[in-house]
């Protein structure tokens, strides 16, 4: 089908909730893209930090080519191969005990929301509450939507969940003073995406676990985007040495292939008890052979180095156009995590790249967001740099 076929049938049958770029996207090979008139593009997008092994890498095609001929899907009423080995490497990899599986981003922080309420209850001493920062993003289901820190997506849907509540980001007085004796859990970004790539102040993510420890608070990190090698470790937390009670993930697990999931200690995972929590397709054979080919693949001995290695160097580039462009206010960079906050709504640049080949996207307004996957290479980087160059020339 050609681009305006595809667009024809779209506009009649796709509720219009996300403002589709007039491109179909056909197919993928590693940092490239090419669409259904045969032009190609360099992916710094990686479809919102999810290939981050690149697109159909072999590994991973073989192992959901290899699923799919085998067993697609059973249900969690029967044990799960590929879930149980892929829970199996997760634990090894990070500090968590034991993992629930579901299907996305949304979902994980919901399971999240309802375990921590669970957990206290259980315990006969009910902490409902849920503490989650202002600017922050977590997911569009009620409960995730409520967490979100971004009053527009709430328009239209509320009321919103009750007992959640808000404080500033970065900010550790402003958490101390939300607290009451009603807190079971505070969920947190280790760095702010879709709130425009907001990385805080050092120090921040211990003190806050420090007061989750004092006031008997479970932590939870929402690592959906920050996840997967993302900024330049498995996990974003590890870098600042704490860990949390609970961690949410989705995106990157599947490298494509949807699934989410739930890590937490042993402990937070006495929340949950048989019948207490479920989801059909949550980590069903196909989904779990793709995440365990991803993270074997992204665990390879040296692969997260070179990643903080090249994005680095993509900083290092973006700070050099900062001091040619007063459009440029700040680069913010965690590995391949990276926002150019501009003085201006960066919607124009977005499409200009996108027209010179560069699929590129916005965090918040006037943040301009890179994600490539993490195979990117330092020529990749040059052609992105070069072309931002003369597209900062006209905006
Ligand atoms: C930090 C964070 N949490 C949760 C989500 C929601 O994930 P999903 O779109 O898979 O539901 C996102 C999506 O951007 C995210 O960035």
């Amino acid at each position: 089908m050609t681009t305006a076929e595809i667009q024809a049938l779209n506009d009649a049958h796709i509720i219009n909730t996300y403002g589709t770029r007039k491109i179909a996207m056909q197919r993928g090979d590693g940092m490239r893209l090419w669409d259904a008139d045969g032009r190609e593009y360099l992916d710094f997008f990686a479809g919102i930090a999810v290939v981050n092994l690149g697109h159909c890498p072999a590994s991973v095609t073989e192992a959901i080519t290899e699923q799919a001929r085998t067993l697609v899907h059973v249900s969690n009423l029967y044990y799960i191969e590929p879930q149980v080995k892929l829970a199996a490497l997760l634990c090894e990899k990070t500090f968590a005990d034991q993992w629930f599986f579901c299907n996305s981003g949304a979902e994980s922080v919901e399971a999240a929301i309802k375990l921590a309420r669970r957990y206290w209850a259980q315990k006969g001493t009910p902490k409902p509450v849920i503490l989650s920062a202002n600017e922050s993003f977590h997911g569009r289901t009620i409960g995730a939507v409520t967490a979100t820190g971004q009053p527009k997506y709430h328009e239209g849907f509320e009321p919103m969940l009750s007992d959640m509540g808000k404080f500033d980001y970065g900010d550790i007085a402003a958490l101390e003073a939300a607290v009451t004796d009603k807190v079971g859990a505070v969920l947190l970004e280790p760095i702010q995406g879709e709130g425009g790539v907001r990385i805080p102040p050092k120090g921040y993510l211990e003190a806050v676990r420090k007061l989750c420890d004092d006031k008997g608070i479970l932590l939870i990190f929402d690592e959906v985007q920050t996840g997967l090698g993302r900024t330049g470790s498995l996990f974003a937390h590890t870098q600042c040495g704490v860990t949390p009670d609970i961690m949410t993930v989705a995106k990157g697990l599947g490298n494509g292939v949807p699934i989410g999931a739930l890590g937490c200690t042993a402990e937070a995972a006495t929340g949950f008890s048989v019948g207490s929590h479920a989801a059909t397709f949550g980590g069903n054979p196909l989904c779990s052979a793709a995440a365990l080919a991803t993270v074997t693949a992204l665990t390879e001995p040296g692969f997260f180095e070179a990643a903080a290695e090249v994005g680095a160097y993509f900083a290092e580039g973006l700070r050099g156009l900062a001091e040619k462009f007063d459009t440029i206010l700040e680069v913010r960079a965690a590995g391949l995590m990276i926002g150019v906050e501009m003085t201006k709504p960066v919607g124009p640049l977005v499409a200009a790249m996108i027209d010179s080949g560069v699929i590129c996207g916005p965090a918040g307004p006037n943040v301009l967001r890179f994600l490539p996957p993490l195979i990117v290479s330092k020529e990749d980087i040059d052609t992105v740099l070069s072309k931002l160059e003369t597209e900062l020339g006209a905006f």
